[in-house]
């Protein structure tokens, strides 16, 4: 992304200025205090927000072009883990992780086996028929990580994926995340623990007040030469 600032219409400035370019297979941590604009970095990867200003390329495409429209064909290769969890409330476990399956044209038998072995490895299969509520927050978020990694995604946007979880966990979502990676997929982890950051060995940008001080440097002319929809 290049010069990217994003004012909500109350002209917060959640972010200012923002050029920062990651690789396609990097596991890259975005951390900074509450209100630093991780979340709202990672809104705009994931097109749910628009930039006020600025280019942004994600997996090739230019989402900021006018002409940019592909918002679903791009969200297929994507693994989306909202800081909010967005599940369906009135599914169970396995029906939200199937979801994001049949919504990719998996039936309906083959999505929830699917769904039943990514449960099984993030430790919530006994709970696959439970509904979304009867579920602790941390059991929630599994949940929505197992959703966003079901469909083998060749882009991660995790935004606070531990919060709700406890230290075993933590480490054991942390151990997926890394094979992920290991396999190839793009990993953006939002966070605002530090502690995470010292123990796994990945790229920091760090983001203060909207800002990132972040030494890679980026050829913003190589990022204007990208079309939409490529
Ligand atoms: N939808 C919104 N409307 C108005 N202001 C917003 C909105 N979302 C975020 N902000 C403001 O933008 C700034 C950055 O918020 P953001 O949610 O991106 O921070 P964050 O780093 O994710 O924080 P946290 O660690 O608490 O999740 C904050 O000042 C916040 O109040
Ligand atoms: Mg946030």
């Amino acid at each position: 992304m290049v010069h990217v600032f994003k004012t909500y219409p109350s002209q917060i400035s959640a972010l200012s200025d923002i050029t920062l370019e990651i690789s396609s297979g990097e596991f890259t941590f975005v951390a900074g205090p509450s209100g630093s604009g991780k979340s709202t970095l990672l809104r705009i990867l994931s097109c749910a927000e628009k930039p006020t200003r600025g280019e942004v390329v994600v997996d090739g495409v230019q989402i900021t072009h006018p002409d940019f429209t592909k918002i679903h064909q791009l969200r297929r290769r994507m693994g989306i883990v909202s800081q909010d969890f967005k599940l369906l409330r009135d599914r169970t476990v396995n029906e939200n992780v199937a979801f994001a399956l049949e919504v990719t044209g998996h039936t309906r038998r083959e999505a929830k086996g699917k769904a039943s072995d990514m449960l099984r490895r993030i430790g919530l299969k006994e709970r696959e028929d439970a509904p979304i509520l009867a579920l602790s927050a941390g059991e929630q978020q599994r949940v929505a990580i197992a959703r966003a990694m079901v469909n083998s995604p060749s882009l991660i946007l995790a935004d606070e994926p531990t919060g709700n979880l406890d230290a075993k966990t933590t480490l054991d979502v942390m151990g997926i995340f890394s094979d992920l990676n290991h396999q190839g997929t793009t990993i953006v982890f939002a966070t605002q623990f530090t502690g995470l950051i010292k123990r796994f060995p990945y790229r920091l940008i760090p983001i203060l007040n909207g800002q990132v001080s972040d030494g890679k440097k980026v050829d913003t002319d190589e990022v204007r030469e990208v079309k939409a929809g490529e």
